[in-house]
C-alpha cells in the first residue's frame, strides 16, 4: 500500500513536470523533450567536473568549444559571461593563438559601459559607387545567410527580430524571403544560383519578380551568392517530398516536384557579364550590391579588382566565407577540403584590392567562425569591416551543437521543418537572446579596440595583433599574411571619420 502511494506520487510529479516543461517557454529542448531533457541539464551542470577526470577539456570539441558556446550562451542569456581564475589555454604553446597588444594610452575613446553603445560600420555601404540607396549600417555584426528551409520558421523569426532589437541586418539566405523575415529586422537579400523568389518557371533570374519581392520588405541590399565556404561549388537538389505549398511559394516553384539549384549562376558566365549583372541590379534597384564566396583559385579576384580599378563598374561589398564555415548539409570532402580557411583566404582577397588601391572602394564582410570576439579582433585586423555571424546566432537561440542539422531531427527546433520540434522554440524570448548576443559582441569588440588604444574595430591594425608559433615565438598578423604598409587599415579619411562619429556620439549623449 506504502508502495502504490509512493509510485502514486511519483507518477503525479513526472507528469506535473512534465505538462511545466511543455507550457514553459523558456527553453526549447524541455517543450521538445519533456522530463528527459532535464538529464541534459544536469549534465551541463556537472559537466566540467566529470570532464576533469573523463572525457574532453573546455577547448577541445569542434566546430565550438565548450568554453565558447558557453561564452554564447552566457552572452545570450545575460548571464555573467566572465571566466573566473586566469586563462586555460596554454598561451606560450598552442600555435596560431593570437594576441593582442594594448597600448598604455590612447586617445578619444567611445563610452564602453552603454550596453546600447552603437557600432556602425567605418564605411558607408554603397557609398563609393553613388547607389541611390548608399547608407551606413548600424551594426558591425550581422546575421549571416541562412534559408527558411534550412531553419524553421520558428528560428528564422527569432533570428529576424533579433537582428531588429538590436539593430543587425538578416540576410535571407538562398531559399527567398519568407514570411518569417518579415519580423521587423533589415533585410539582405540573397541570390543563389536558383533565384529563389525571383525565377521564371525555366529558372532563370526574373528582374520583375526581384522588384516586386523588395517592394514589399525592408532590403537594404542585395547579396549575390557565388558560393559558400562549407561547400563551394557545389549545386543542391530539394526533393520534391520537401517542396510544401509553403515553401513551393516562397521559392517560386512548382509544388511536390525536385528542384535542383546549378553549381554555377546563369544570369552571368564570367567576371565581365557578373559586373554587368551587378550595375543592372543596382541601377534597376538603388540598392547596394555585392557577392558572396568562398577563397579558392585566385584569377576571380585578380579580375574583379582589375576591371574595378577602371572605376565604371564594381561591387559594393564582397563577403568573404571561410572553408570552416557552417551549413545545413554538405559532403564531408566539402566541408573539410574544399576553399581557404578564412584568415587565408580573406588576406589574398584584400591583399588584390589592396595592390591596386581599392580598399577604400568596397566593403569587405568576413564570415567563418567570427562570432567570437578574438576571432573577429583578427578578421578587422586583416581589413574586414563587418562581420557575419551563423552558427553562433543558432547557438545564442538554443543549439547545442548536436550536429544533426541534416536529418531534419534537429532536437531544438532549428534545424528542422518538423512541426513538432519547431514548437518547442519561442520565437519572442530567443529573439531576446540573439538580440543579447549580437549586443554583447558588439561591447567586447569595443572594449578590445579600447584596449588596443583605437575607437572601432577596424582601426585594429595588422602589427597590433601577433600569432603564436607554437614555440615560444610570435609573427605579426602582416608578416603572417605578407600584408605590405598600410594594408589592413582604413584610408585616413574614413578613420578619422569613424572616430569623430563614435566618439561625438558619446559627447552629446544625455
Ligand atoms: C544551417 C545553415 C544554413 C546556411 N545557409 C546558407 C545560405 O542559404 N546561403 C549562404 O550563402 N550561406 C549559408 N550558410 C553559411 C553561413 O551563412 C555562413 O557563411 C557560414 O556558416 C560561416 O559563418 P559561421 O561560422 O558564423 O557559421 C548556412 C549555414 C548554416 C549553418
Ligand atoms: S541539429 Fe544540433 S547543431 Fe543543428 S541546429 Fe539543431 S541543435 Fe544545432
Amino acid at each position: 500500500m506504502r508502495a502504490r502511494n509512493i509510485g502514486a506520487a511519483a507518477a503525479t510529479a513526472v507528469a506535473l513536470l512534465a505538462a511545466r516543461d511543455l507550457v514553459q517557454k523558456r527553453h526549447a529542448l524541455l517543450r521538445n523533450f519533456p522530463v528527459v531533457g532535464h538529464a541534459r541539464y544536469l549534465l551541463e551542470t556537472i559537466g566540467p567536473e566529470l570532464r576533469q577526470y573523463i572525457v574532453t577539456s573546455n577547448e577541445e570539441e569542434r566546430p565550438f568549444s565548450r568554453d565558447q558556446r558557453t561564452w554564447i550562451y552566457a552572452s545570450a542569456k545575460e548571464e555573467n559571461n566572465y571566466f573566473g581564475f586566469g586563462t586555460e589555454v596554454d598561451v606560450e604553446h598552442v600555435q596560431g593563438h593570437a594576441y593582442l597588444k594594448q597600448r598604455t594610452f590612447a586617445g578619444a575613446l567611445p563610452d564602453l559601459h552603454d550596453p546600447q553603445a552603437p557600432l556602425p560600420s567605418a564605411k558607408v555601404l554603397g557609398g563609393p559607387r553613388g547607389r541611390a540607396k548608399a547608407f551606413r549600417p548600424a551594426s558591425v555584426v550581422n546575421i549571416s545567410a541562412m534559408s527558411f528551409g534550412s531553419l524553421s520558421g520558428a528560428a528564422i523569426a527569432a533570428l529576424n527580430e533579433g537582428a531588429a532589437l538590436a539593430g543587425a541586418m538578416h540576410n535571407t539566405g538562398e531559399g527567398g524571403l519568407s514570411p518569417y523575415h518579415r519580423k521587423g529586422g533589415d533585410l539582405v537579400l540573397q541570390l543563389g544560383t536558383a533565384y529563389f523568389g525571383c525565377r521564371d518557371e525555366d529558372g532563370g533570374f526574373n528582374l520583375d519578380k526581384l522588384k516586386d519581392v523588395i517592394a514589399g520588405a525592408p532590403v537594404k541590399a542585395i547579396e549575390i551568392k557565388l558560393s559558400q565556404g562549407a561547400k563551394p561549388g557545389l549545386g543542391g537538389m530539394l526533393p520534391g517530398a520537401k517542396v510544401t505549398p509553403e515553401i513551393a511559394g516562397i521559392r517560386g516553384i512548382p509544388v511536390g516536384k525536385d528542384c535542383a539549384s546549378p553549381s554555377r549562376h546563369t544570369a552571368f558566365s564570367d567576371v565581365d557579364s557578373m559586373l554587368d549583372f551587378v550595375e543592372l541590379l543596382a541601377t534597376e534597384t538603388g540598392l547596394p550590391v555585392g557577392v558572396k564566396s568562398a577563397v579558392g583559385e585566385m584569377s576571380f579576384w585578380q579580375e574583379l579588382a582589375t576591371l574595378m580599378a577602371r572605376g565604371d563598374r564594381g561591387v559594393d561589398f564582397v563577403t568573404v566565407d571561410g572553408g570552416e564555415g557552417g551549413t545545413g548539409a554538405a559532403p564531408r570532402i566539402f566541408a573539410d577540403s574544399v576553399s581557404l580557411p578564412f584568415r587565408m583566404g580573406f588576406s589574398r582577397v584584400y591583399g588584390t584590392f589592396a595592390e591596386l588601391g581599392l580598399t577604400d572602394e568596397l566593403t569587405f564582410i568576413g564570415s567563418g567562425k567570427l562570432g567570437l570576439p578574438e576571432n573577429a579582433a583578427v578578421a578587422f585586423a586583416l581589413g574586414v569591416d563587418m562581420i557575419n555571424v551563423a552558427r553562433e546566432a543558432m547557438l545564442s537561440i538554443g543549439c547545442i551543437q548536436a550536429q544533426k542539422c541534416h536529418t531534419d531531427k534537429c532536437p531544438t527546433g532549428i534545424a528542422t521543418q518538423n512541426p513538432w520540434l519547431a514548437r518547442g522554440i519561442d520565437p519572442a524570448s530567443k529573439a531576446t537572446r540573439a538580440a543579447n548576443y549580437l549586443r554583447t559582441l558588439r561591447k567586447e569588440l569595443m572594449k578590445v579596440s579600447a584596449a588596443v588604444g583605437v575607437a572601432h574595430p577596424a582601426l585594429i591594425t595588422a602589427d597590433d595583433i601577433e600569432i603564436m608559433n607554437g614555440d615560444y615565438e610570435a609573427r605579426t598578423l602582416a608578416g603572417v599574411y605578407g600584408y605590405k604598409d598600410g594594408w589592413g587599415e582604413l584610408g585616413p579619411h574614413l578613420a578619422q571619420e569613424i572616430t569623430a562619429l563614435l566618439t561625438a556620439e558619446r559627447d552629446h549623449r544625455p
